[in-house]
């Protein structure tokens, strides 16, 4: 049976006290920590780094889930990984071979991801299923948080479920109503930034998402 995830991402949390953010998150009942790494090259924005993981790693107990949306995530799966990231996910979309990507996560003992984005179809990943912990199905265009949910994603995720029986994350635009069609539709961990960020009470948000579940 698959837990119910939630997985706030820091990528709307307040910069300036990353660490007393990522302890309130935790207290309020996140499960993950989503962690967005963006490199101006595969998204049109930068966020943070290595160096950011390692220093919140202390900070918190729960998994560091890392979504890489960068260019050349092979060069980078080291840093990461002694970092202190418990999953890394990276994009089906790179030039890379995704196959020596998800090895390499593995040879660091970490769980693997692999992440399509809204326009990417689940053929695309078919044959690395068996080699992914999980299936991170991006729900909006990567680059920024506080977009609009993407509706038609939500058949990708139900088709993915059929075939797919490990971790299903969905990440962009994830709210109290969206939540509930991701998980209707097969979903089990929900990445949210601004819903929770954006909330004066994060706990409360947490349990919106959860909707009971
Ligand atoms: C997109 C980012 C965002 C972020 C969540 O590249 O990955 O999806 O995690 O942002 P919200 O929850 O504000 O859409
Ligand atoms: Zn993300």
């Amino acid at each position: 049976m698959l837990k119910n995830i939630i997985a706030p991402s820091i990528l709307s949390a307040d910069f300036s006290k990353l660490g007393q953010e990522v302890r309130l998150i935790e207290d309020a009942g996140a499960d993950w920590i989503h962690v967005d790494v963006m490199d101006g090259h595969f998204v049109p924005n930068i966020t943070i780094g290595p160096a950011v993981v390692s220093s919140i790693r202390p900070a918190t107990k729960l998994p560091l889930d890392v979504h890489l949306m960068i260019k050349n995530p092979g060069k980078y799966i080291e840093s990461f990984a002694k970092a202190g990231s418990d999953i890394i996910t990276f994009h089906s979309e790179i030039e890379e071979d995704p196959r020596e990507v998800i090895k390499l996560i593995k040879y660091y003992n970490k769980k693997a991801g692999i992440s399509i984005k809204p326009k990417t179809g689940i053929g695309a990943i078919e044959k690395l299923l068996p080699m992914v912990d999980m299936v991170l199905v991006m729900t909006v265009e990567p680059g920024f948080a506080g977009q609009n949910f993407i509706m038609d994603c939500l058949p990708k995720i139900e088709n993915l479920r059929k075939i797919f029986k490990k971790d299903i994350e969905v990440d962009g635009g994830i709210n109290e109503e969206t939540a509930i069609d991701c998980r209707k539709s097969g979903a089990n961990a929900l990445v949210a930034g601004s819903y929770v960020f954006g909330a004066k009470d994060y706990s409360a948000a947490i349990k919106n998402l959860r909707g009971g579940a």
